[in-house]
């Protein structure tokens, strides 16, 4: 089984709660004998689509940019029986590179219409992979990922499509604090686990989900630990960012 992970996460490795997360579906994954890759959009070059539709006129199925995603990205994601898209919730829903990533597989449908259960769509060019979504908050409540969770349910909701699981890790950046290293590693062994489980039965059972999800910090504490953060970081002046917070 081929396996592309994509982390569009704007933050790099040791400060992105994404990489951490990626990090340990794929180490499952690959455990389980999946042929496994991670991608950091953040190193690659994916230029905005341009909306000229040479992908479905002129060069059917090939975009008119010559960039990563093009000659790379594109190809893989193609290629691929799952792909696991990383991304924090910026302003609730995905980072700017995740959905210009999604804008690009543009060339993988067809420019003709469909009617399917009373919505219309275009149908599919080519066999695309089924998905997994990935996203870490900084919040602590798990209503930050409802506007997220329903754009991806309606795009895989077309015929050929398939939305196998979403895991998404409230407060997430309080992974970081040392007090909550128990749990962090619990959290981190069960993201594993879920690797292993989506390979082996294409889903994720919900005592693992459980374990994925379940609570750090009390919404009180979080809010008194956070605020207390970001009042030294501004009278520091400082950017850290292995500092805690939302
Ligand atoms: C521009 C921007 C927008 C954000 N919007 C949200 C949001 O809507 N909800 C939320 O819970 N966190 C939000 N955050 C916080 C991040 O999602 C959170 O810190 C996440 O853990 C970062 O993931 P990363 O460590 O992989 O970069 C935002 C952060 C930035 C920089």
């Amino acid at each position: 089984m081929k396996v592309l992970a994509l982390n569009f996460s704007s933050r790099s490795g040791g400060q992105s709660k994404t990489d951490l997360m990626l990090n340990s579906l794929v180490a499952g994954m690959r455990n389980a004998g999946a042929e496994a890759k991670i991608v950091n959009q953040r190193e690659k070059t994916v230029i905005n689509c341009l909306g000229c539709y040479t992908c479905w006129t002129k060069s059917p199925g090939r975009c008119i940019h010559q960039d990563d995603m093009t000659n790379e990205m594109l190809p893989e994601w193609l290629e691929s029986d799952i792909v696991v898209y990383g991304t924090p919730p910026y302003n609730y829903t995905m980072t700017a590179a995740m959905k210009v990533f999604l804008e690009r597989t543009l060339p993988s449908i067809q420019p003709f219409f469909e009617i399917h259960e009373g919505r219309m769509f275009h149908p599919l060019r080519q066999k695309v992979p089924a998905a997994v979504i990935l996203s870490v908050s900084g919040m602590p409540d798990n209503n930050h990922f409802s506007a997220l969770s329903s754009h991806m349910k309606y795009i895989y909701e077309s015929p050929g499509r398939k939305l196998l699981v979403e895991i998404y890790r409230p407060a997430a950046e309080t992974m970081m604090n040392p007090f909550f290293k128990e749990k962090t590693r619990d959290i981190l062994d069960a993201t594993a686990q879920a690797g292993k489980e989506l390979v082996q039965h294409m889903t994720v059972s919900s005592e693992t989900m459980e374990r994925i999800t379940q609570p750090i910090v009390d919404p009180q504490f979080f809010t008194e630990m956070a605020n207390l953060m970001w009042k030294t970081r501004i009278s520091e002046g400082s950017s850290d960012p292995q500092a805690e917070g939302g």
